[in-house]
């Protein structure tokens, strides 16, 4: 990506809170998209002690930055240091964007909004009137499911294999979205899998470097999945994971984690500069970002 640009007493000050946080991408896809736009904007990563996270967002905040990222494992804690949180942050029960404004500090999730953005792109639809599965129950697929019933899907299956969790975050969905989400364990697929139209792997099965697992066995995915049918994984190492191979194999759309990642990136600038992206620097930032992934592996 572009070098860093000169920094000066007006610079303006954006980072990333984290532990660890030295393979994070954000500060070269933010230093970037400052580079292309034009911003006199620096974004800079800290690692910090997990008892030190309210120094830290302190110190952030009497620094003048305009706002930051924060990353595992304080997604859950930073909420009691901030002022405000968006509706669908608080559903989520997660921040991982902070803009401070006058002093205050506001929370947003956007990785919610960057899957459903990276996967409208992908596939010019959405969740609208969708039945849905997510499989896995961790933070990812509590955004996403959250994000589901607050976009329209008609059904929205939390497939886990601790139940608890995937009633836990059925629950928050049915008490404050729409009754329409039901929890199970995978022994449910047989009969869920078929009638779906969106299914999304948010378990670890099949990320680099257990390439050769999936949530769903090569057999059953034969007989579970059949055309018209969206699969999505939000790995991104592999770029193809065993359950998209699989669904590329049928002649499935397919949807893989890289734009995830890439577009709750833009969307927490755009939160920060108060600016819509134009398609036309995404799609520069975007080529940009998908080199320095690749060089990374
Ligand atoms: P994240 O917060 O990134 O979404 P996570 O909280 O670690 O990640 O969640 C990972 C999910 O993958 C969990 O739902 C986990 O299932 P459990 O809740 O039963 O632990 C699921 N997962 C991880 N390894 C798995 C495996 N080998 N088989 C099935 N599910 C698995």
């Amino acid at each position: 990506m572009e070098p860093v640009k000169t920094v000066t007493g007006k610079t303006k000050l954006l980072g990333v809170i984290g532990n660890p946080i030295e393979h994070s991408i954000s500060p070269e896809l933010h230093n970037t998209l400052s580079a292309v736009l034009g911003n006199d904007i620096i974004y800079l990563p800290f690692r910090v002690d997990t008892g030190n996270i309210g120094k830290a967002v302190e110190g952030l905040k009497t620094l003048g930055f305009l706002g930051f990222n924060v990353t595992i494992p304080f997604k859950e804690k930073v909420i009691e240091y901030l002022h405000q949180i968006s509706r669908e942050a608080e559903l989520i029960g997660a921040v991982n964007t902070v803009k401070i404004t006058d002093g205050k500090l506001y929370g947003f999730n956007t990785d919610a909004e960057g899957f459903y953005r990276s996967f409208r792109r992908e596939t010019e639809t959405g969740f609208e009137n969708k039945q849905v599965i997510l499989l896995g129950a961790g933070g990812a697929s509590r955004a996403i499911s959250i994000k589901a019933a607050l976009e329209g899907a008609s059904k929205v299956y939390i497939v886990n294999r601790s139940i608890e969790k995937a009633e836990n975050i059925s629950t928050v969905i049915n008490q404050n979205i729409d009754n329409i989400a039901k929890a199970c364990g995978y022994e449910c697929m047989q009969k869920i899998a078929p009638t779906s139209d969106i299914i999304i792997n948010t378990t670890p099965l099949g990320m680099y470097p257990d390439i050769g697992s999936s949530p769903v066995n090569d057999s059953d995915f034969l007989k579970f999945f059949k055309e018209g049918q969206i699969i999505v994984d939000i790995i991104y190492n592999p770029v193809k994971s065993r359950f998209l191979l699989n669904g590329e194999k049928l002649g499935l759309r397919t949807v893989n984690g890289l734009g995830m990642l890439f577009y709750q990136g833009i969307y927490a600038y755009e939160i920060w500069t108060g600016k819509t992206i134009e398609d036309e620097v995404l799609d520069k930032v975007y080529n940009a970002y998908l080199k320095v992934l690749v060089s990374r592996e």
